[in-house]
């Protein structure tokens, strides 16, 4: 029989190359179908290319914390969660494509270092796993809203993705906090704020 890890191994490096080959599906209708597209399509496509960095981040983030998650429950949250950033994901690339733009190229950087970030935190066991998911969600809710002032107004197809990923995000932060998040030491929050500003200031332009 095939170790469970070498199993799961498999699995996760599956995940990895359809998450970056931009085969994921949707399994939710993307929202804002019927609304108008905006006038500002460069502007737009920036904001969501970083958005759709975001999304691949969170693949990698779940993909590599589900494969130390050490309680049956904490597994089965993270593979919830991680169906609806498949969502995300599709979502975001859809509009891209909509606006005439293209995802990051360094989409696939940004996999490995958040996996490597994911697998380290699935180490340090499910409290301080769950900590460190409350903790990523609240800053993409955080992070979210900012680009909810941003979009421009007429651009209602972005912002209905934006808004709806915004409330999905926040569901998964309380999910992480209803599992027994341990509340992280305050530079490694710090830390985290200025990994993903480097991902958000450089996925705009590349
Ligand atoms: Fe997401
Ligand atoms: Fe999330």
């Amino acid at each position: 029989m095939v170790p469970r890890i070498v199993d799961q191994l498999l699995i996760a490096a599956d995940e990895a190359l359809r998450t970056l080959a931009g085969v994921a599906t949707a399994a939710r209708p993307i929202p804002g179908r019927d609304e108008a597209g905006g006038s500002q399509p460069r502007h737009s496509a920036g904001l969501m290319r970083v958005n759709h960095s975001g999304e691949i981040c969170a693949q990698a983030l779940y993909s590599g914390q589900a494969l130390f998650a050490r309680s049956d429950e904490v597994r089965a949250a993270l593979e919830s969660a991680a169906a609806e950033e498949r969502d995300h994901l599709a979502w975001c690339r859809t509009r891209l494509q909509e606006l005439g733009s293209r995802p990051s190229l360094l989409d696939p950087a940004w996999y490995a270092g958040s996996f490597a970030l994911g697998m380290a935190s699935g180490l340090l066991g499910d409290r301080w796993s769950m900590g460190f998911l409350a903790e990523t969600e609240a800053q993409v809710e955080h992070h979210l809203e900012g680009h909810l002032d941003e979009l421009p107004s007429d651009d209602r197809r972005s912002r209905a993705v934006v808004l709806q990923m915004r409330d999905d995000e926040q569901r998964h932060g309380a999910m992480g906090r209803s599992l027994g998040a341990a509340e992280l030491p305050y530079p490694v929050k710090l830390a985290m704020k200025a990994a993903s500003k480097v991902m958000t200031r450089t996925a705009y332009w590349v």
